[in-house]
């Protein structure tokens, strides 16, 4: 392979030729190797190591705890496996809201240490500083607007956002600003169908909906949701492509009882 060579993975650049043809985008989270090992042999065109992480895999209520070194840590495992997806690392609360400097060093470490191809950051007009820096030194960010589960305290909840005039133009504004600092894609989470499309038909970058209805040019999903892995979160956004939580909850009794029984293992299971 030539020393130029970079992995032959999705870039940001086809992604916009994918919107530019009207094509849509397919992305999920991803945490680890094991689901990462899944993603690679389907079809699903991007992988966020999203700080949802926080809620699936650390047991957190919120993605507010996540630090760097987690985020590292995952997404490692996650980059390990996948090579044809393109790879977003979340990067965590407060580790670039504080200083460009700040989004510098530890979105540069996070591209170093885990061989991601790019960054998601949440927020409007107050981080195009970060995102135009961090695009001016080589690294790809994706936008992140609605509900920014890291401001959910300001937010007052997971609720739909850009409901009322106000909200709505400061959305597009918002938009249309990061877009202007450099972002190549932009999720929209929780937004009335009518105001993502309009953004989506706004601004020159794919958008990748989470509750933000079929107008986007792609969807991302939490990957342990569409799997149905909780019972009990049924959200209208989410659509449970399998129910993998009671299939689980089914193979572990039957394991169980068979331990217990003394039926595993069986002959053909011993050496
Ligand atoms: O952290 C995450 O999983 C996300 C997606 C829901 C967009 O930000």
């Amino acid at each position: 392979m030539s020393r130029y060579a970079i992995r032959d993975s999705i870039t940001t650049a086809q992604l916009l030729k994918r919107k530019q043809a009207g094509e849509k985008i397919s992305v999920v989270t991803c945490y680890d190797s094991a689901f990462g090992r899944i993603v690679e042999e389907s079809p699903v065109d991007v992988v966020l190591v999203g700080d949802s992480l926080g809620n699936v895999m650390l047991g957190f209520d919120s993605t507010l705890p996540v630090t760097v070194e987690q985020m590292i840590h995952h997404a490692s495992a996650v980059t390990r496996v996948v090579h044809r997806p393109l790879v977003v690392v979340d990067m965590p609360f407060m580790s670039y809201q504080v200083s460009v400097e700040d989004a510098l060093r530890n979105c540069g470490r996070v591209l170093k240490e885990t061989s991601a191809q790019a960054v998601k950051l949440e927020g409007g007009r107050r981080i195009a500083p970060q995102v135009k820096a961090l695009v001016d030194a080589g690294i790809p960010v994706m936008g992140h607007l609605g509900l920014t589960p890291q401001s959910v305290h300001t937010l007052g909840g997971y609720k739909v956002q850009g409901k009322g005039v106000d909200a709505r133009n400061t959305m597009i504004e918002d938009a249309l600003i990061l877009t202007e600092a450099g972002i190549f894609a932009l999720v929209l989470e929780m937004v009335p169908a009518e105001l993502a499309a309009e953004i989506t038909l706004k601004i020159a970058v794919p958008t990748i909906g989470i509750g933000a209805g079929a107008g986007c040019d792609g969807q991302v999903l939490v990957m342990h949701d569409l799997l149905g892995f909780d019972q009990d979160f049924n959200p209208k956004f989410l659509k449970k492509y399998a129910n993998l939580g009671a299939v689980i909850g089914e193979a572990l009794t039957k394991y169980d009882k068979e331990v217990k029984s003394g039926s595993f293992p069986a002959s053909k299971n011993e050496f």
